[in-house]
């Protein structure tokens, strides 16, 4: 499998688990966070998926060429700083793509991520993410059948 397959493989597992968010979210309230704005493709996708729904975007790098978020919904920093200071048990979904793939570096992931994705998400809330999640608040639902385990991830909020 070339990094070419690999990343599509990826991408399209993001794409089908986001596709089926809305109707998981249901009436549930709250806005979506996303965690890395990159390029803005996700972000254009989320826009679509929940036209209703305010989309808070935390990112570090701002890129001039891609196209921003409202002022009102673009977080600019290091989210573990900025983020934290975020209302707890409100957002009704959480997508991060925050990968390096840089191993060493994406390890590190699991010290901070997944206890901030916990107290950030309300009840009932889900959490879809490159990384695994591990925390005992997120409980980890079947994915799509086309997806292969490990290739994203998604969870529950208890
Ligand atoms: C893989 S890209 C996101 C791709 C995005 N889904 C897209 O559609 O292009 C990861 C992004 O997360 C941002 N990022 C990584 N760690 C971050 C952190 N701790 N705080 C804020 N942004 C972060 C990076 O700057 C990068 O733009």
């Amino acid at each position: 499998v070339s990094r070419l397959d690999s990343f599509i493989r990826r991408m399209t597992a993001q794409r089908d688990i986001l596709d089926t968010m809305p109707a998981r979210l249901g009436a549930l309230p709250g806005p979506v966070y996303e965690f890395g704005l990159g390029s803005g493709r996700t972000y254009d996708h989320l826009r679509q998926l929940f036209p209703d729904r305010r989309i808070v975007v935390f990112e570090s790098v701002v890129c001039e060429w891609v196209a921003r978020p409202p002022e009102a919904d673009f977080v600019i920093g290091d989210l573990r700083e900025t983020a934290a200071a975020w209302p707890e048990a409100d957002a009704a979904l959480i997508h991060a793509d925050i990968e390096t793939g840089t191993a060493e570096i994406d390890r590190t992931l699991a010290t901070w991520l997944p206890a901030l994705v916990a107290r950030l998400l309300r009840p009932g809330g889900y959490a879809v993410s490159g990384c695994p999640l591990p925390h005992p608040a997120l409980i980890a639902c079947p994915l799509p059948a086309s997806i292969d385990p490990d290739r994203y991830h998604l969870a529950q909020r208890s």
